[in-house]
């Protein structure tokens, strides 16, 4: 037979390699050695340590990469200061021009790009060529257009500053577009390290940078390994960390960044359920499946890595998903038909090896297709893993591989609470013929982004960001965009210690003080109850008479506080945002019953009547702001460039603690439980301690507003003994804490253990009652995270 015959008779691919030349030509011209990109100047490469980057798909070293030492960090931050002054003064119009420049220069060079990054990374031609250069010009394009209208649409935001960003090897330029784009276009410039197994595109982009003009000391990438990243995130003049990278990493950052007043944004790990319900169509399902794992050899945070398949169905997904396993080709990444590329590194190799043996130790069963890997290079097969357990090692450790378990649910809330059976939560997809169920199920899993019967799609216009230990902060459309700036405001407010706790009542004996007044207990799932160590704190007014006694609250109190706050989340959560609003003006209103009272308590413990009064018009003033918003913070719908509608939901974060600010006990505590409870959190919170019967007073209020049981709890005592168990406890999702810079520091190194959303002030003096500063989008901002439900249409 002739070998055309014989083509048409098997149907076999033949190679259609992509060409290596130009990146190799590219990396001649670099005599194989890169210094670091710093101020606008290359330093040299034969100086100092440097290492070897390799072709993951041949083992061989491509080029030598230089490990940045802390000077070089010191350099590059210190040139980023130098240049942020006037990259911000440059303007909307003309940030938009070197955006929208950098952009065109990455479609002018995209072949380049996408060649040198297979042949750093190992990932396939067609997925760089495809997804992530053009993804990257997107990102440039998109961000081009925020930075043109910064100045009119954010008028009252202004950078960070100083940004150091870090970002992983699995998609090297992509990481570096979605963190550079909003960090220029909103006016801070920045030192990027690229990880040192994939520091090749990052260069390249440098060069582009200067050929396009962009100012010297703007974008500053410094190359190395970890080392040089930790030295990136101790350097003092950094104001913001973005990085991108494994919790590990990311709880190491949170503590070494916590009290410093660096803002920090986290895209940590996943382990992504991929639910398929029976009425799905299984073939989509099955070419969804591949791209969900088997996409950047499994490599990807958001990989859809645990399949839960409605019974029915399973056996028949397993059938043709084998069927579909054994027909993938595997091998030289530059290779155009090419499905799956080379591991990244043998330690990465090392590891998905290691953690397949452990599952199968543990009792799963490993199935790969009857097709070899190439032996030369680093390659896992595609591999499916059975009979694992919902606790087993390989349900729960990210493996960064292509590696999938399968495991079977009845029913959707079978489905949903396997789903979330995860410390993680950044991405799933929920596979339905049936909008309305999987829209009634893309709320109740906790994760960032949900894709409708479809996986594994970004855009610039959408933010990407986890729940849970899968980090905090989006990237992408408005919603990443804010985290690279701050209000104008706060730039500069004094510094201004907030009054600590009646000095008194700090230092008081733990010996059950009688009670002269009253002794208010605490408030726990709407049900005033005795201090579970039974003592209590005197509280003294203005002129140093006793004002009466609050409960000491301890460890086991908060334990407790936090268990009915989350009983009661979800349903306060469910209810219609409207019936939440009639709750906050109804507590409006029998407060405003009880002001006489209340301005009476407040003047006794300031000496001040007037002010007094002023605090109680506006708490009531603020009440009514939230109750005004409830059913006005809404979502929007994305315009990714898709046949699709990309949801952005904002909802609550859950359980929140909430440590109110020292100062102006009525206004403050207000000031943060209202914001919350009217997204839909449940809060435990932590009244003043100077003047905590203002909250305690609270209590028969809340009671006749209808606010369910559980939705607010108030512990008082000594901050000392309970803000740091409501910190560190596992089952708080996020929490406030308005007080002095050291409790900032306290609170977010306690935050680490399931890494809780946390905002503190760091002893930033603020003023309550003033609007910008004491309320609004801020606020809610912080008490909700955006879910993106990804849905296609069309047949
Ligand atoms: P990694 O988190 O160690 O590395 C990510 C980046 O952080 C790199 O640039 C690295 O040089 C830098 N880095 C490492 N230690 C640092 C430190 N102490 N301070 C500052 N920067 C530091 O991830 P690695 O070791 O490359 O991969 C290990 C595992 O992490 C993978 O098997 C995977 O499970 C997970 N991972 C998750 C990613 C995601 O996007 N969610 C990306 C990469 C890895």
């Amino acid at each position: 037979m002739s070998k055309v015959a014989e083509v048409f008779e098997t149907l076999e691919y033949g190679p259609a390699p992509e060409s290596a030349q130009f990146a190799n030509e590219w990396l001649d011209k670099h005599g194989r050695a890169f210094g670091h990109f710093i101020g606008g100047n290359w330093t040299d490469p034969a100086v100092g340590v440097s290492f070897e980057t390799a072709n993951p798909a041949t083992a061989e070293p491509i080029a030598k990469i230089c490990q940045g030492t802390v000077e070089h960090v010191e350099a590059a931050v210190a040139a980023a200061r130098v240049a942020q002054p006037g990259w911000w003064d440059l303007g909307s119009h003309a940030r938009a021009r070197y955006l929208y420049a950098i952009a065109r220069k990455i479609q002018k060079h995209a072949r380049l790009l996408a060649v040198l990054e297979s042949m750093d990374n190992g990932k396939p031609i067609r997925e760089s060529r495809d997804l992530d250069i053009p993804l990257v010009a997107r990102h440039f394009y998109h961000h081009a257009g925020w930075a043109q209208l910064m100045e009119d649409e954010l008028p009252d935001y202004e950078p960070l500053g100083v940004v150091g960003q870090i970002i992983p090897w699995n998609f090297p330029l992509l990481m570096l577009s979605w963190k550079i784009a909003p960090a220029l276009a909103t006016g801070n410039t920045l030192v990027l390290k690229p990880a040192e197994f994939t520091s090749l595109t990052a260069l390249l982009f440098a060069e582009l940078c200067q050929e396009v003009g962009l100012p010297d000391g703007v974008v500053n990438i410094v190359t190395g390994d970890g080392e040089t990243g930790a030295a990136l995130v101790d350097h003092p003049d950094i104001d913001k960390i973005a990085f991108t990278g494994s919790t590990d990493v990311g709880r190491v950052i949170r503590e070494a960044t916590a009290g410093s007043g660096k803002r920090i944004s986290l895209e940590l790990g996943g382990k992504s359920p991929f639910v398929i319900f029976e009425d799905a169509d299984l073939d989509s399902v099955v070419e969804g499946v591949v791209d969900a794992i088997w996409f950047n050899q499994g490599q990807v945070c958001c990989a859809g890595s645990r399949i839960l398949v409605q019974e029915g169905v399973a056996e028949a997904l397993e059938r043709k998903l084998r069927a579909r396993m054994e027909t993938l080709r595997m091998g030289d990444p530059l290779d155009k038909t090419v499905d799956m590329g080379a591991i990244v590194a043998p330690v990465q190799l090392e590891r998905i090896e290691s953690l397949v043996e452990q599952g199968r130790s543990e009792g799963a069963e490993v199935w790969q297709p009857s097709w070899s890997a190439p032996r030369e290079g680093w390659f896992y097969p595609p591999t499916l893993c059975t009979n694992v357990a919902p606790s087993g090692t390989l349900a729960q450790i990210e493996v960064f591989g292509p590696v999938v378990v399968m495991m079977t649910f009845r029913t959707p809330s079978e489905a949903v609470a396997l789903a979330n059976d995860s410390r993680y939560g950044l991405a799933a997809s929920i596979w339905s013929e049936n909008i309305n169920l999987a829209l009634d199920v893309a709320p109740k899993i906790k994760a960032g982004t949900v894709w409708v019967n479809c996986t594994n799609l970004f855009d610039a216009a959408s933010g990407f960001g986890g729940y849970r230990e899968s980090g905090y902060g989006r990237e992408g459309g408005e919603e990443g965009l804010l985290d690279y700036v701050r209000l104008a405001w706060e730039h500069g407010a004094p510094l201004a210690q907030e009054p600590t706790a009646n000095a008194h009542q700090e230092q008081a004996p733990s010996d059950g003080t009688p009670a002269i007044d009253r002794t208010a207990k605490l408030y726990i799932g709407g049900k005033q109850s005795r201090p579970d160590g039974n003592y209590s704190l005197p509280v003294y007014a203005a002129d140093g008479s006793s004002m009466g006694d609050v409960g000491r609250g301890n460890r086991k109190d908060v334990r407790n506080a936090v268990e009915a706050a989350r009983k009661a989340q979800a349903g306060w959560a469910a209810r219609s945002a409207h019936n939440r609003a009639q709750i906050l003006y109804y507590f409006a209103e029998n407060l405003e019953a009880r002001r006489d009272e209340l301005t009476g308590r407040l003047a006794a413990l300031s000496g001040d009547a007037e002010g007094a009064s002023t605090e109680f018009d506006t708490t009531i003033d603020r009440i009514f702001t939230y109750a005004a918003w409830a059913d006005k913070w809404e979502g929007r719908v994305h315009n990714t460039p898709f046949r699709n509608v990309t949801l952005a939901m904002k909802e609550p974060i859950g359980v929140m603690g909430a440590v109110c600010p020292q100062a102006h006990p009525l206004l403050g505590f207000v000031s943060c439980v209202a914001p919350l409870i009217t997204v839909g959190n449940a809060v435990v919170a932590v009244p003043s301690g100077v003047g905590p019967l203002l909250a305690t007073d609270l209590y028969q209020i809340l009671d006749t507003s209808d606010v369910p049981g559980g939705v607010v709890n108030i512990v008082t005592g000594l901050r000392s003994e309970i803000v740091p168990t409501l910190a560190s406890h596992d089952d708080v999702d996020g929490i406030w804490h308005f007080g002095g810079a050291e409790d900032a520091r306290r609170t977010e190194s306690a935050s680490t253990g399931n890494m809780k959303r946390t905002w503190v002030s760091y002893g930033r003096a603020r003023d309550w009652f003033d609007h910008e500063q004491g309320q609004g989008q801020e606020f809610l901002r912080e008490a909700t995270q955006v879910k993106n439900i990804w849905v296609p249409y069309g047949e």
